[in-house]
């Protein structure tokens, strides 16, 4: 028998097996394969490149056979998108009209975090439970500063190593710490900390229509050298007409955040009647629309990240998501969004 006989019996044999395997790829490492290969100092030296390839050749068939299964193996099985739809088959309450929709908030917060992607920002995640450093100290406010009672959230029986509830967050801000330290090596790097946090926060409201015990924020975070109010109110003002798709006017007026100073809070021309309407349901014929709180971030909150005030600078904003959604879609009640109405939301 010829070397190249040897070859051809052992693919056959192999061919064979590899229908009955159930790990494909055990077929690559056949004792069979390696024999072959093994012979091949053993040859005539004349003979040996043609040998090799010969094995090299039988060896990337298995090879491709092998991926070609897996590949298929992975791929869903084929559906026949022309069948007709059974509405009487075993499920008449799952009509396709009736499956679920993304909730609109969830398609509201991938746009905004669309559009700060595009302005360089990263996104991050907040928490359902965090702590009372998190919450107020790394913010500024000291034990005992009356501001906290702004902030009135629920919290646990159980207790941190410090004695302390742990929180359901009432901002967003509770990230600001996390991010600073996070992203800290940006400003060596020459580059500036720009994160966005959209996500769910908790307070302890009497519900109406608008307030709600769980809603949204938006966090903006901005640190570099050299950053300035103007630049928070240019970002802001970009954003919201970017998200409106108009142009708006913007208003600032001074206000108390204990982590940011100078604090802000910020309106908005209203997008619906732009002041025009006395009847609009929008801004209760005001033309403005105060939206959110923001500020330059205060130099203790950089420390509390050992971040250095006097070489860098930011600024920070919270907005409700809730309410920039009800305003674009004209929602009259922000408990629908966790009523599970399914009517409601059907609507998006
Ligand atoms: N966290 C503040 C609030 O919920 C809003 C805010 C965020 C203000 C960032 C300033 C800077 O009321």
């Amino acid at each position: 028998m010829s070397s190249h006989d040897d070859i051809a019996a052992v693919r056959d044999q192999l061919l064979a097996r590899y229908e009955t395997l159930e790990t494909k790829s055990d077929i690559l490492k056949s004792a069979e394969l390696k024999q072959l290969f093994g012979k091949i100092p053993s040859l005539p030296p004349a003979e040996r490149g043609a040998f090799g390839q010969a094995i090299n050749q039988l060896s990337n068939e298995l090879k491709e056979k092998v991926a070609a299964d897996a590949h298929a193996a992975n791929e869903l099985p084929a559906i026949d998108v022309t069948a007709p739809f059974d509405t009487n088959a075993s499920k008449p309450d799952l009509l396709p009209s009736q499956h679920g929709t993304i909730h609109p908030l969830t398609q509201e917060i991938a746009k905004l975090s669309d559009i700060f992607g595009r302005m360089g920002y990263v996104v991050e995640q907040s928490r359902e439970i965090d702590d009372q450093y998190h919450m107020f100290e790394a913010l500024n406010f000291p034990k005992g500063h009356p501001a906290r009672d702004d902030y009135d959230t629920f919290m646990t029986e159980e207790k941190d190593t410090d004695g302390e509830p742990f929180v359901a967050p009432a901002h967003t801000s509770t990230m600001q710490n996390r991010i600073l330290k996070k992203y800290k090596q940006n400003l060596a790097d020459g580059e500036a900390i720009a994160a966005i946090v959209p996500d769910r926060v908790f307070r302890n409201e009497d519900l109406d229509a608008r307030h709600e015990h769980t809603f949204y924020q938006l966090e903006g975070i901005y640190v570099a050298k050299g950053v300035h109010a103007g630049m928070l109110i240019a970002t802001l003002q970009k954003f919201l007409e970017e998200y409106y798709g108009k142009k708006l006017d913007v208003r600032v007026n001074p206000f108390y955040f204990p982590f940011t100073e100078p604090s802000f809070e910020f309106a908005l021309s209203c997008p619906f009647c732009e002041g025009k309407d006395d009847s609009c349901k929008v801004c209760s014929g005001e033309g403005w629309v105060e939206l959110l709180g923001c500020g330059m971030i205060h130099p203790n909150v950089l420390k509390a990240a050992d971040i250095d005030p006097n070489e860098y600078t930011g600024f920070a904003f919270g907005c409700g998501i809730d309410r920039l959604v009800m305003m674009k879609h004209q929602i009259e009640d922000v408990r629908h969004f966790e009523s599970a109405k399914l009517d409601f939301l059907r609507q998006f």
